[in-house]
């Protein structure tokens, strides 16, 4: 029996580095995404993939995940890790999502190797994303979240998925019609291993022990905080909840001149705030922001380099010179199919 998994990458509109103290984020799936296709064995990996030059070959025998070649390798190993022992796949991985951009290509590859191996057949959306997360911070060492996990399982076709990551509830919300949402790249490519991801994550951390968690926090509890770095830090984590509750609101309302707004005034924390922005994203994001037609601007996912993630009306195209760029659609989320 062959089988086609496929699971999309996301897009975040709003709510940036909030996911994994419990908050807000409003991410959605799109229409780029990681293919696997092939058939399953009985724990064997055979996989060659579309944009890597080596081939993933592993036997079910115990193995260090670090030590796994080629790199690609380590998130479907760890995937199985997740997994029964009787499980495993060959076939072609083949992906959509540009690496490095923070479209979530690694979350897409988890995601889709978890369908691959049957994963849908006995979890539902949000195992499937816990045990993507799992593998994916067991294959990398990053201690990320689960919005991007959660959004390529969950993904609803024409609609954002407003996510509380502390109660694990996805609510799909209608994207308005008349909104059109570019992604940007920036040219720079940014990886999470190494960055200071985690170092970010132990900030909020640090807060949270002295002033509670941040996702019940209040911008008065901040006088709790005499550190001015875990201040700014928990500023934006606060704020950033906030916006995306008003977020979800203007867009239900179809108010997307309110929505905008609450994007630009996101990027501003994050680059101001929570610094995980660069100049070439300000620049990005400052470039789009003057251009007719744009509501609002902000780099989505982790930051350090990546993407920015435009909402424009239709017609315009606020891209700086020289930036690759997609126009992206709210898709669904993961699925396999049997092809018999
Ligand atoms: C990365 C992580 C997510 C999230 C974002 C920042 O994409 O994988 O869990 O923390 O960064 O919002």
């Amino acid at each position: 029996m062959r089988f086609k998994a496929f699971a999309p990458g996301r897009v975040n509109l709003i709510g940036e580095h909030t996911d994994y103290t419990g908050g807000l984020v409003f991410p959605m799936a799109i229409d780029l995404g990681t293919t696997i296709v092939g058939e399953r064995t009985d724990g064997e990996f055979d996989l060659d993939s579309e944009q890597e030059p080596e081939r993933f070959l592993l036997s079910r025998s115990p193995s260090m995940l670090a030590e796994i070649e080629p790199r690609w390798g380590r998130y479907l190993a760890a995937v199985a890790q997740e997994l029964p022992e009787t499980v495993g796949f060959r076939g072609t991985v083949s992906s959509t999502v540009p690496p490095g951009s923070g479209l979530s290509s690694s979350a897409a590859l988890c995601v889709a190797t978890a369908m691959a191996l049957g994963a849908g057949e006995v979890h539902d959306a949000i195992g499937i994303a816990e045990l993507a997360q799992r593998a994916e911070r067991a294959a990398t060492g990053v201690p990320c979240g689960l919005m991007d996990q959660l959004a390529s399982a969950a993904g609803v076709e024409g609609h954002g998925l407003m996510i509380d990551c502390h109660a694990k509830t996805v609510a799909p919300i209608p994207i308005p019609a008349e909104a059109r949402i570019l992604v940007v790249h920036s040219g720079e490519h940014r990886q999470l291993e190494g960055s200071e991801y985690a170092t970010r994550a132990a900030q909020c951390s640090a807060a949270e022990a002295q002033i509670g968690p941040l996702r019940t926090a209040a911008l008065s509890d901040l006088s709790g905080l005499e550190d001015p770095v875990l201040v700014a830090r928990a500023h934006h984590v606060i704020s950033e909840n906030a916006r995306v509750r008003a977020f979800a609101d203007a867009l239900t309302a179809g108010d997307l001149t309110t929505a905008g707004e609450l994007m630009s005034a996101s990027h501003a924390s994050l680059r101001d705030q929570f610094e995980v922005s660069t100049d070439r994203l300000n620049q990005v994001v400052a470039y789009a922001e003057s251009q007719p037609g744009v509501f609002g601007a902000r780099l989505t996912g982790a930051g350090f380099g990546g993407c920015v993630v435009v909402l424009c009306a239709p017609g315009s195209t606020p891209v700086m010179p020289g930036c690759e760029h997609w126009e992206v659609v709210a898709s669904a989320g993961a699925q396999c199919i049997e092809l018999g």
